[in-house]
């Protein structure tokens, strides 16, 4: 597929397909070429956006039959199983955004079906490529900062959850915690290991809606690291913020632009992160990128399900006030 300009389409044309568009945008020998929804009217302002050429197709199936050579999966999370499956039967390149489903079960089943395949699946855990947490990753991989002892992150900000998906559990799947701790607890895999148990509380403190609008997690890592993860939705005033501590020294990214680390016994040092290309270009460019070279992404279907599989459990811990062990093993629980 070299040199030859491939065709994307993206299917849910809400909030975060335009991240989508302005990745592919960003991205060389490759064009949004066909979008679709099952709101005619958001599909046709994306297309508008995406140019005079982007055509709006009827179905998932429409498009396939039109031609795709990738495409994002921008539904609400309860509906990524059925949007993915038509593409990964016809060996269809596919980027899916987080969660991988609306809960564990679903999330197996879509894994199952990827892992069955041998189609290019990436998923859309953007964070892994935001510049600040690229670095910490590499000065982690060099043992600058020793073995984690505790890890600490903290999305908050104000969004009103009852104006879109995120208040509806039948496609959502719950609030804040699985909407934004996907993507911390997928931090917590990617810089620290795999949880082995998790403690969490969630809450409405702003916000009163059918889904919680604020949570706190604690993981615990086979006991040798602690993790302690919270998110709000209901924030006015809100701050991203993630501190990774070593047995040989401590990391804080004040998240947007910010990363400093400590060795024990030296100053603070502050690492210049270049803020461009964002997240949301440099996850689509390495998913380009993946699909040219016929390899496996860097995010995986089964980092989908572990996430999934942890935010499973934080929520049966919710509901009966014990830590509950987070399973492994493809047999779920539930
Ligand atoms: N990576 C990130 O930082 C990030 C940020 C925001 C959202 N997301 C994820 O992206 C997904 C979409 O979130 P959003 O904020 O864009 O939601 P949204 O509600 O703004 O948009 C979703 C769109 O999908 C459409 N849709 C619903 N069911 C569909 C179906 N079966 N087929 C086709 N279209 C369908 C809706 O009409 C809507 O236009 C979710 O999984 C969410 O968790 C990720």
């Amino acid at each position: 597929m070299s040199g030859v300009q491939l065709r994307a389409g993206i299917v849910g044309c809400g909030g975060i397909a335009r991240a989508h568009l302005t990745g592919y945008q960003a991205t060389d020998g490759i064009d949004v070429a066909i979008v679709y929804d099952t709101s005619e009217r958001a599909a046709a302002a994306l297309a508008e956006a995406a140019g005079p050429d982007v055509q709006v197709t009827a179905s998932v199936e429409d498009m396939i039959s039109q031609g795709v050579d990738a495409v994002s999966i921008c539904t609400p999370p309860g509906a990524h199983l059925e949007s993915c499956i038509p593409f990964v039967t016809a060996g269809v390149p596919i980027l899916c955004e987080k969660p991988l489903e609306r809960d564990a079960e679903r999330a197996a089943q879509l894994a199952a079906a990827v892992r069955g395949s041998d189609v290019v699946f990436m998923m859309a855990f953007c964070h892994r490529f935001h510049p600040p947490v690229a670095k910490l990753k590499k000065l982690i991989d060099c043992d600058v900062l020793g073995k984690p002892l505790f890890f600490r992150s903290i999305f908050g900000g104000f969004m009103d959850l009852a104006m879109d998906h995120r208040s509806r559990p039948e496609l959502s799947g719950g609030g804040t915690m699985i909407d934004t701790c996907s993507h911390s607890v997928d931090l917590f895999r990617f810089l620290v290991g795999e949880p082995s148990a998790v403690t969490c509380m969630i809450g409405n403190v702003g916000q009163d809606l059918p889904v919680e609008d604020c949570c706190a997690l604690i993981v615990n890592a086979s006991g040798r690291t602690l993790g302690e993860i919270a998110a709000s939705h209901s924030i006015p005033v809100g701050t991203n913020e993630l501190a990774w501590y070593g047995t040989k020294g401590t990391a804080i990214l004040e998240y947007w632009d910010k990363l400093y680390y400590q060795v024990q016994g030296e100053g603070w040092i502050h690492v210049d992160c270049e803020p461009a290309p964002d997240r949301f270009v440099r996850e689509i460019r390495h998913f380009v990128q993946c699909i040219r070279a016929r390899v496996t992404p860097s995010v995986t279907v089964d980092d989908g399900l572990a996430a999934s599989r942890i935010i499973s459990a934080a929520y049966e811990s919710a509901a009966n006030g014990m830590a509950v062990e987070v399973s492994s093993s493809d047999q779920l629980r539930v």
